[in-house]
């Protein structure tokens, strides 16, 4: 893999070839895919509320429990040494110095509702996918199964979309003007949080063209990586909702940034072509 790749990776990465990159690449899109497949066609008719989380809106459904399982029996086949970090608890520690980082279903809300903008993501990483700023993607996709989708992204190998049998190479927008410009944003499950998100979002919305809020971080980042937006930002964002998606704008062209331009995390992750998040994290990073 070319140096300037390398150098962006914590000092204890473990060396990947670039076929090796590739093969993570293929596996995270075939569990991804194997995964949205399963959501779409066992979900029950009348689907509940299985259990919450953060907050009574914060929900997981067992369709999230059996993607999250189908994913974990997966990847433990394919990649019995490999670490995992799933957002429904699956947990593993590496042997290997690669983590997979799962959303077994982002935009579970959307989901509920039957909102055809929810995802599979899943993303190979190594560093310590636990601590903030110490870790990196190296291989993910990220699989919308209403929209036939796949987003999907290898270290040095750039970002592409599979869809109706085409594969197409994905490029970031080159907007350099804030007030032309498409942002998309989430809030978090918690009211105060929100609150105090909805006000940056006011502020931002005297800047831009609009603003987008569809409801799945990783959709959010690969439309980003599509040129379907000129950006992104959120606050309190999990390590399962960004890792696939960070992967695929970089690997589009575009920059994916955190607090200060330091490494995205739960405090903040913005993202865009570099003229745009030049503008844009200004504006978020409060
Ligand atoms: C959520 C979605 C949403 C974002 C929230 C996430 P979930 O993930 O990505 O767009 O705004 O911050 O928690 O709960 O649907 O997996
Ligand atoms: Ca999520």
């Amino acid at each position: 893999m070319a140096d300037e790749m390398t150098d962006q990776l914590p000092d204890d990465a473990p060396q990947l070839s670039a076929d090796q990159v590739a093969e993570l690449e293929q596996i995270a899109c075939t569990v991804a895919r194997a995964s949205g497949d399963l959501i779409v066609d066992e979900r029950p008719d009348h689907l509940g509320v299985a259990a919450t989380k953060s907050t009574a809106t914060d929900i997981v459904t067992e369709m999230d429990k059996r993607s999250e399982e189908l994913l974990r029996n997966r990847l433990a086949t394919a990649r019995p040494g490999d670490g995992l970090l799933g957002e429904e608890g699956a947990s593993r520690e590496s042997e290997t110095g690669i983590t997979w980082v799962v959303d077994p279903i982002d935009g579970t809300v959307n989901y509920l509702y039957q909102l055809p903008a929810y995802a599979v993501s899943v993303a190979a990483c190594v560093g310590d996918v636990h601590t903030p700023g110490a870790w990196r993607t190296v291989a993910g996709a990220v699989c919308n199964p209403k929209t036939d989708e796949l987003f999907h992204a290898g270290l040095g190998r750039g970002a592409f979309l599979e869809h109706a049998g085409r594969s197409i190479a994905l490029a970031v927008t080159a907007q350099d003007d804030l007030a032309l410009s498409l942002v998309a944003t989430g809030f978090g499950y918690d009211v105060d949080k929100r609150k105090w998100q909805a006000g940056i979002a006011a502020e931002l919305l005297g800047h831009v063209r609009d603003i987008r809020r569809a409801g799945s971080a990783a959709i959010d980042l690969c439309s980003v990586a599509a040129g379907r937006l000129d950006g992104f930002y959120e606050a309190g964002l999990n390590p399962w909702d960004l890792a696939a998606g960070w992967l695929v704008v970089t690997e589009a062209g575009g920059v994916v940034q955190g607090p200060a331009g330091g490494a995205p995390c739960a405090d903040l992750v913005v993202a865009g072509g570099p003229a745009h998040v030049a503008q844009l994290a200004p504006l978020v990073d409060r």
